[in-house]
């Protein structure tokens, strides 16, 4: 039965104290509580909506919380008491394993959570409303051909970097003869990195050779191993995620970049310093309220977690790397990154005037969908979902021919007379991240919507564009050697 207007309320006041249904350690009496919910708290009960977002994040982890210390939860509201069942049998109707969240009431975006209201997939155009970012629409692509002389990116041709925030000023600086900087980066919580990860470094990539600009790339070990909270995972240490940073940096190393233009950096390698001064400054200036709202901390998440975000700030000041730009304190900065990143540099921009520095401007991208179909991410730890940067050629086309969601009909001669549905076709989806060819990109589209291209077809064109760049991506990688990261890693002055 789902709970009365009086039950959330007087659940609200019972989260506003404590951080889970009986105190401060989570129990399966808040994974049945979770149950009972089919979508999130409105935002009005929002130190209920606080531990609603906390426990979704768990996902599937949620069924090895430990056993709840009672049955039920007596709430006193209004002088009357309120008694709500919190204990296994509760499981409601309808509704999967423990843990297995309901679809929420809006699209979760946050770092660390990412998951859309409907099988459609995220909603941009009201995200970019929530997040109060703006739209890159025609005038600014416009823009940025006129200054460039270079066509813009098919990313930004195909709005998968879609919303922005101050490119026009990154732009005025360019037009009057200045250089910015950009800032990117990568939280190595894996060996494998997946084709999504590929697509800010891409951009990254194709802005820093148009407009010859250094680049900074942050690898957060410290952030994956402070989020870190599967304890079945075999190695949990603070040595691991440092290592992956360095096995992920060969990654983003392979796409090509710079030498002579790109620094690398590990968190725990590299935090002090100047770099330092500047993370301390963000952490006197932003208080707990304001990342609690921003990314939903409380009392039991660790002091790690919660002054993390200024690590994250930090790089976006130019002051924080006086080896690159010497005593200048005003470089701009351009943060390309997936939208999910957003929420660490809401904050930032929020302090920046109150330290003294300028707001970092940013692009956002759409996600890259899991092979499962748009609803949600490309997610490192599932390999039906992913494709890996290590995966062979015949892997890549297994993957796509067994788990590619299919936007095609039922029978062939169905398909022939009705046509595939290319807005949730992953194989369309993906063509359209990798397949330059505007042309030949709209002939498949018209081809497979009016049925005369089958699904198989479609998988093949897929299937030949990944493996040939996929080879060439992990040529250029067996290239890449300890003493090359060395290179990209050592604090130096850059050529700009
Ligand atoms: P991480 O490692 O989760 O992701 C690295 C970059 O990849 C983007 N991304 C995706 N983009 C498209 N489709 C996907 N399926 C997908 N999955 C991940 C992320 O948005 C990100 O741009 N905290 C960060 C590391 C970081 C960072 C930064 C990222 C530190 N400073 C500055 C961007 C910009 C993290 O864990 O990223």
């Amino acid at each position: 039965m789902p709970l009365s207007d009086l039950e959330t309320k007087a659940l609200d006041e019972h989260f506003l104290i404590c951080s889970y249904v009986h105190g401060y350690t989570v129990s399966q009496g808040d994974a049945a509580l979770f149950r009972q919910f089919n979508c999130a708290p409105p935002s009005h009960l929002c130190h209920l909506l606080r531990w609603y977002t906390h426990i979704h994040s768990f996902g599937r982890e949620s069924a090895s919380f430990p056993a709840a210390k009672k049955e039920s939860l007596t709430l006193l509201i209004n002088d009357k008491e309120v008694t709500i069942m919190v204990n296994n049998s509760m499981e409601a109707e309808g509704q999967g394993e423990a843990g297995q969240p309901p679809a929420p009431e809006e699209d979760i975006v946050t770092p660390h959570t990412v998951q859309a209201s409907s099988n459609k997939g995220i909603d941009y155009d009201k995200l970019v409303d929530r997040f109060g970012s703006s739209r890159i629409d025609e005038a600014l692509l416009e823009r940025f051909e006129r200054l460039t002389g270079h066509k813009p990116h098919r990313f930004l041709r195909r709005n998968i970097f879609f919303s922005h925030r101050d490119m026009h000023r990154i732009l005025d600086a360019v037009e009057s003869g200045k250089k910015f900087f950009l800032y990117t980066g990568r939280g190595p919580s894996s060996n494998a990195m997946h084709i999504g990860h590929l697509i800010a470094f891409i951009m990254t990539k194709w802005l820093q050779d148009v407009f010859d600009v250094p680049l900074v790339i942050q690898l957060t070990d410290d952030e994956k191993y402070l989020w870190q909270k599967d304890a079945t995972k075999k190695d949990n240490s603070l040595e691991h995620y440092h290592s992956l940073a360095r096995e992920n940096a060969k990654d983003i190393i392979a796409l090509d970049f710079d030498v002579n233009k790109t620094f690398i950096f590990s968190d725990v390698d590299f935090v002090g310093g100047a770099f330092y001064e500047n993370v301390l400054k963000v952490q006197k200036h932003v208080t707990f309220n304001q990342v609690k709202g921003i990314f939903g901390f409380d009392e039991s998440s660790s002091i790690g977690m919660i002054m993390f975000p200024a690590i994250q700030a930090a790089p976006s000041f130019s002051s924080s790397f006086p080896f690159i730009f010497g005593n200048k304190k005003d470089v701009p900065c351009l943060i390309p990154c997936g939208i999910d990143q957003d929420p660490y540099f809401r904050m930032t921009r929020d302090v920046a005037p109150k330290i003294g520095f300028q707001k970092p401007a940013l692009l956002h991208s759409t996600f890259f969908p899991a092979l499962h179909g748009a609803s949600s991410k490309m997610s490192a730890s599932d390999s039906t979902s992913s494709i890996y940067l290590t995966d062979t050629a015949n892997q890549i086309k297994k993957k796509i021919n067994k788990y590619a969601f299919s936007g095609g009909r039922d029978t062939v001669e169905e398909h022939r007379e009705l046509g595939g549905d290319c807005e949730v076709d992953v194989s369309f989806m993906y063509l359209t991240f990798f397949l330059d060819d505007d042309e030949k990109l709209e002939e498949i589209r018209q081809q497979y919507s009016s049925g005369k291209m089958l699904t198989g077809e479609l998988k093949a064109e897929l299937i030949k564009v990944l493996q040939k760049m996929m080879a060439e991506f992990q040529e250029r990688r067996k290239l890449v050697t300890d003493e090359t990261v060395k290179q990209f890693m050592t604090p130096r002055s850059l050529k700009f």
